[in-house]
Order: structure tokens, then C-alpha cells, then sequence
């Protein structure tokens, strides 16, 4: 026997360190039964087969061509509008190129706009890099008018036009779909200040079909080059693949494929951008995104079903159309650690709405992690510590 072992139970491997007794419904992760494992270790395999050493050494910077391909026609489907290749720069997931954006922000002094709800640790890259960030008044769905004020008195104490930060599609946490008209009306104020838009679409491929969700901003900005568009392979296959796109002008994308972290080391996450290359080109990708959709469909259902018509005055919740997330407003007189701490008494946990803006009065709860019954029995003892809490 060897002197190291490659596994060893005390030593988890996972970010995740399941809580003894609780459904946690808390953390943003899918279930173990939906992660892409076997797709992902044929995929593996076929990319060794095709591309050999090549799938070893340093990968072209801005990411396997193709996979940009692919993207660059995906992207053209959704935004109605031709993407080629030259716009798409293939990343290490969406929390890499935050903080590649973020050091750039940083460094010229630009200050970040967020809605007052939005993801936190995306919130939590930005400020960590040193970037001043300002949360826009406005609940649940960020306000143009709003939004200008502050873009227009930060611009005047900074010097300089702030950019956006904005999860237009299945937000995190509330799990909103923002208007086509909001939309438009965000460009509008981004066009007139000069602010730039980090679009954050980290969720755009779960769409369980029950609304039409308009463009992104990429496809809707005049100004191609006032927006770059964000998404991950993370919430569709696999977070430990870590691979991610971005979509921009070919301007946005060249300059960030030229610079010297990408041409040090290529484009990230080589071989298993390959591999992502190899499950997208084959169709296998698409196939796995039909099928998932429909399983988190049926688990949103099975989370929601005991919240509806059931939780006391005051309580609403909001029913989302894609991504992972279930949000549930709570009355101002109700604290959401009192909820949170019956929740836990009774065997089920979730994500406190204070974690997500320093205004919020809500709870997330993140259905994807769990099968539907444990979501349905987690759900019911939800409603029971509601009630406790709002006696
Ligand atoms: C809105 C949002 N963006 C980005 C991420 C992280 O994405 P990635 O795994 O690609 O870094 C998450 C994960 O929770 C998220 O909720």
C-alpha cells in the first residue's frame, strides 16, 4: 500500500458538508442524481479520443473553437440576433471572469451598481477586489428611474460612470424573470450615463418553458460594447467542470482573450472545456438540458405545493419559471431569523433574505438540491415554522 491514499472519509473533497438531521434547502446546488457525471465521463473520454495531447497542453485563450461554435450559434437563437465566434470568450465559470472584471474595475476606479437583491458573493468578488458597490433602491425588480439617480450621483461623486452588475433572467435569489420593457428601459439609462452592464445569466438555460423570456441584454443593447452577457455551465452540467462563456462585442472579447493571464496560461479550464466541447457538439448537452429542466419543473412543484394557499397572512411567495430558486416574502413584523430558527427546529433549513440585500424581508429556498418528496416534507415543516414565527 501506498504512503498517501487518494481518498479518505475525514477529508471532504466537496464545498458541501451535508448537515446530520436537516433538509437544507440554504445552499444554490444541484441534487447528485442531476449532475452531468456520466455525460461528463463519456464526454471526457471522447475528448482524449479526438484531441489527444492536444487536449493536454496550454488551450487557445479564448477557449476551444469548437465550443465557441457552438455558443456563438446557441447565443444566436436566443437573442435573435447573428453571434459568431468572435464573440464569445469560453471561461472558467462565472465567478472567475467576475473577478477578472472586478480587478479591472478596480483598478480604474469604477463603482459598481447592483439591484438592492441580488447574488451575494457575486456582490461579495466585486467589494473583496476593492470595487465601491451601491445597491439601487428598488424592490423586487430594479427601477430605471431609480437606477439613473444613482447612476447619475455616483458618476458625479467618482468622477466617472458606474457600471451594472444585474441578473436579468431566473434571479438569484428571487428567482425573477426582469420585462422585456424593464429591459429596455435599463439599457436606456445605461446608454444615457455611459454605465456599463455585467449581465449575469447564470441560470438562463433552465427555462422551464412557462413564460417567454425576452432577449438578453447583449441582443438588446445599441451599443454593443456597453454590455457583456455572463452564463455557466455550472447550474446546467456540472459545478466542479468549471467552465463558463461570455458573450460580447469583438472588441470586449479580444481584449480580454489578449491579456496576459490567458496568453501565460490559454484559455482556462482546457481539457474540460473540451470535454463541454465534445457533450455540446454531440447533441448530448441539449439533450441533458431537456431532461433537467424537467426534473427541477417537478421538484419547484413539489416545493411549492405545500407553500401555496397555506402559509400565514402576510407570507407570499413567488413562483419561478426557471432556475433553482423559490423566494417567499415575509411581513416587515416577522423577523426571518425567527422563521429560519423554527425551520431548523423541525428538520429543514434555507437561505435568510438578508444575505442577499440589506433591505430584504424574505427567505430563499433553493429546490434543485433535493428529490421531490424530501422537497415536499421540507416545504410542509416551512409552513409550520412560518406559522410559529408570525405568532
Ligand atoms: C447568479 C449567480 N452567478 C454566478 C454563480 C456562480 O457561477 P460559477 O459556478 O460559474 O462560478 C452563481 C452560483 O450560485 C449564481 O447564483
Amino acid at each position: 500500500m501506498g504512503l498517501f491514499h487518494l481518498t479518505a472519509p475525514e477529508e471532504p473533497i466537496t464545498q458541501a458538508t451535508p448537515r446530520p438531521g436537516i433538509t437544507d434547502l440554504g445552499p444554490g446546488y444541484l441534487d447528485a442524481e442531476l449532475l452531468a457525471t456520466e455525460l461528463l465521463r463519456e464526454a471526457c473520454l471522447e475528448a482524449l479520443e479526438t484531441w489527444g495531447p492536444s487536449a493536454m497542453a496550454y488551450g487557445a485563450n479564448a477557449g476551444p473553437p469548437p465550443l465557441r461554435r457552438f455558443l456563438a450559434a446557441k447565443a444566436s437563437t436566443a437573442g435573435g440576433t447573428a453571434c459568431t465566434s468572435a464573440n464569445v470568450l469560453v471561461t472558467g465559470g462565472t465567478s472567475t471572469m467576475l473577478s477578472e472584471l472586478a480587478a479591472r474595475l478596480a483598478g480604474e476606479g469604477t463603482v459598481l451598481l447592483t439591484e438592492a437583491l441580488t447574488y451575494d458573493l457575486g456582490r461579495a468578488i466585486f467589494a473583496e477586489l476593492g470595487v465601491r458597490v451601491v445597491a439601487v433602491p428598488g424592490l423586487p425588480d430594479l427601477d430605471p428611474d431609480e437606477l439613473r439617480r444613482t447612476a447619475v450621483r455616483t458618476a458625479r461623486s467618482s468622477g466617472k460612470p458606474p457600471a451594472l452588475y444585474v441578473a436579468p433572467t431566473f434571479h438569484n435569489p428571487t428567482g425573477r424573470v426582469l420585462s422585456l420593457d424593464r429591459r429596455r428601459a435599463m439599457l436606456a439609462v445605461a446608454e444615457q450615463t455611459g454605465m456599463r452592464v455585467i449581465e449575469d445569466q447564470a441560470y438562463a438555460d433552465l427555462d422551464y418553458g412557462d413564460e417567454i423570456v425576452p432577449p438578453p441584454l447583449t441582443a438588446l443593447a445599441d451599443d454593443p460594447d456597453s454590455v457583456v452577457g455572463l452564463y455557466s455551465f455550472s447550474k446546467s452540467l456540472a459545478p466542479g467542470i468549471r467552465v463558463g462563456w461570455l458573450i460580447g462585442s469583438e472588441k470586449r472579447v479580444s481584449r480580454l482573450e489578449t491579456g496576459a493571464e490567458r496568453r501565460s496560461g490559454g484559455g482556462p479550464s482546457h481539457f474540460a472545456a473540451l470535454a463541454v466541447a465534445a457533450a455540446c457538439t454531440s447533441g448530448s448537452f441539449d439533450a441533458h438540458l431537456v431532461e433537467l429542466r424537467r426534473q427541477l419543473r417537478l421538484r419547484r412543484d413539489a416545493a411549492l405545493s405545500p407553500l401555496l394557499g397555506a402559509l400565514p397572512p402576510g407570507f407570499s411567495v413567488r413562483v419561478p419559471t426557471g432556475g433553482y430558486f423559490v423566494w417567499v416574502d415575509i411581513p416587515a413584523a416577522v423577523d426571518d431569523r425567527a422563521v429560519l430558527r423554527e425551520a431548523e427546529a423541525r428538520g429543514m433549513s434555507c437561505a435568510l433574505g438578508r444575505r442577499f440585500g440589506a433591505d430584504a424581508r424574505g427567505l430563499r429556498l433553493c429546490f434543485a438540491g433535493h428529490p421531490p418528496a424530501a422537497l415536499a416534507a421540507a416545504a410542509e415543516r416551512f409552513v409550520a415554522a412560518c406559522r410559529a414565527a408570525a405568532r
